[in-house]
């Protein structure tokens, strides 16, 4: 007997709709608003990272969505002091810790679990004393496993920016290394997740990860939005203009 693979869930990030209000620092388009679009749509959580530079969700951010969703956040942040308050604060379903650097463009990488093991114990015994589940941001490197085994984390996201970037032989080779780390997590008790840089094209190799349980994706879906949306926001105008013409 086959049994049932484990069902797969979609965590939605919708920074970057942020990052389009942002541009304008007003309200439009609100990403409390396209987070309840994304959960009618069968997200199954939404994800929001509150950088240190505020240029995706802003602090008040965090309570709304919080208030308006019935499914969990899952906020990633650095671990730092400031960014440990504010979930300690709100106390989200999940924290993501991920490594950031105030010039990237992106969460360039993983977080070098192994190599600031002391620097994060506290932050990951915080988070959980708190009853946030931890969730560590790190490449598919066995020595990364090790450390969030050693740090108690229930949860690593697996980075899948490299494989995204990849093609050829090379693609594959990395989609191994992320098949292996997430079979490694398992076995040891710790669920694997994985995101970044998935788009039509490229998530159905890292969907059929049997032991992979969520993944989190953001850029392609918001940036597909367009072609899906400007149409009709565009036939809207024009009928809005016609209307006292
Ligand atoms: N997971 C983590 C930890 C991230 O930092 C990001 C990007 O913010 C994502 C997933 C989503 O990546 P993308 O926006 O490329 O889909």
């Amino acid at each position: 007997m086959t049994s049932s693979p484990t069902p797969l869930r979609l965590g939605v990030n919708i920074d970057h709709v942020a990052t389009i209000r942002n541009a304008r620092r007003g309200e439009h388009p609100d990403p409390v608003k396209a987070a309840l679009l994304a959960v009618k749509a069968g997200a199954d959580g939404i994800t929001a990272h509150l950088r240190e530079d505020r240029r995706h969700i802003r602090d008040e951010d965090i309570a709304t969505l919080i208030a308006a969703l019935s499914v969990p956040l899952n906020l990633e942040i650095a671990a730092t002091r400031e960014m440990l308050d504010i979930a300690l604060k709100h106390k989200p379903h999940a924290a993501c810790i991920v490594p950031e650097k105030r010039e990237e463009q992106t969460t360039e990488g993983g977080l070098d679990a192994a190599g600031q093991i002391d620097a994060l114990r506290p932050v990951v015994a915080a988070l959980s004393d708190a009853g946030i589940r931890v969730s560590l941001f790190i490449e598919p490197d066995p020595a990364q496993i090790e450390a969030a085994i050693k740090l108690g984390a229930p949860v690593v996201e697996l980075h899948t920016g490299r494989y995204a970037e990849l093609d050829g032989a090379k693609r594959a080779q990395e989609l191994r290394r992320l098949s292996d780390a997430a079979a490694l997590a398992a076995k040891n008790g710790i669920e694997p997740h994985a995101g970044h840089g998935l788009t039509f094209d490229n998530v159905g190799p890292i969907a059929a990860i049997p032991q992979v349980v969520e993944l989190n994706i953001g850029h392609f879906l918001i940036g597909e939005a367009i072609f899906g949306g400007l149409e009709c926001a565009i036939r809207e105008m024009r009928r809005q203009m016609d209307l006292v013409r």
